[in-house]
């Protein structure tokens, strides 16, 4: 069954005909283009598809497109600020801690929500707060040294 949805989305508001059962990854991607979000176990193990919605981390494979009526979604093509980077897009850059950069939209997003709450990490809670998402490239040591000097210029 199809209706319209709305979504507020980076700061816009999109009205979305869609199947009622389409998660909320699908339709960014496929509805709405934006596909920065990644899809890749589709089962709520890897991270690769998280956005903010409310400004906390969730798993958009998890989540229906229905549900996140009425709520702030953000993804990776709304966090930067007129043209630029975000101090984690820019860290991530100049550190290294992108390889084939699959991961990379929802570890910014998981750390950008860590570091909202969390201005001045130890390493090792920057390492719990980001073990939600799996990255097959980089040994994590980058982006935890990304996250970290992020942190340092707060
Ligand atoms: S694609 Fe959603 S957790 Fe892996
Ligand atoms: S950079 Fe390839 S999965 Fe993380």
């Amino acid at each position: 069954m199809k209706r319209i949805i709305q979504l507020h989305v980076n700061g816009e508001e999109y009205e979305v005909l869609t199947e009622t059962h389409k998660t909320l990854l699908e339709v960014l991607r496929e509805d709405l283009g934006l596909t920065g979000t990644k899809r890749s176990c589709d089962l709520g193990a890897c991270g690769a598809c998280t956005v903010l919605i409310d400004g906390r981390p969730q798993l958009s494979c998890l989540t229906l497109a229905v549900d996140a009526r009425g709520k702030t979604i953000t993804t990776i093509e709304g966090l930067d600020q007129d043209g630029t980077l975000h101090p984690l897009q820019k860290a991530f850059v100049e550190k290294g801690a992108i390889q084939c950069g699959f991961c990379t939209p929802g570890m910014i997003l998981t750390a950008k929500a860590f570091l909202d709450e969390h201005p001045h990490p130890a390493e090792r809670e920057v390492k719990k707060a980001i073990s939600g998402n799996l990255c097959r490239c980089t040994g994590y040591v980058k982006i935890v040294e990304a996250i970290l000097a992020v942190a340092e210029k707060q």
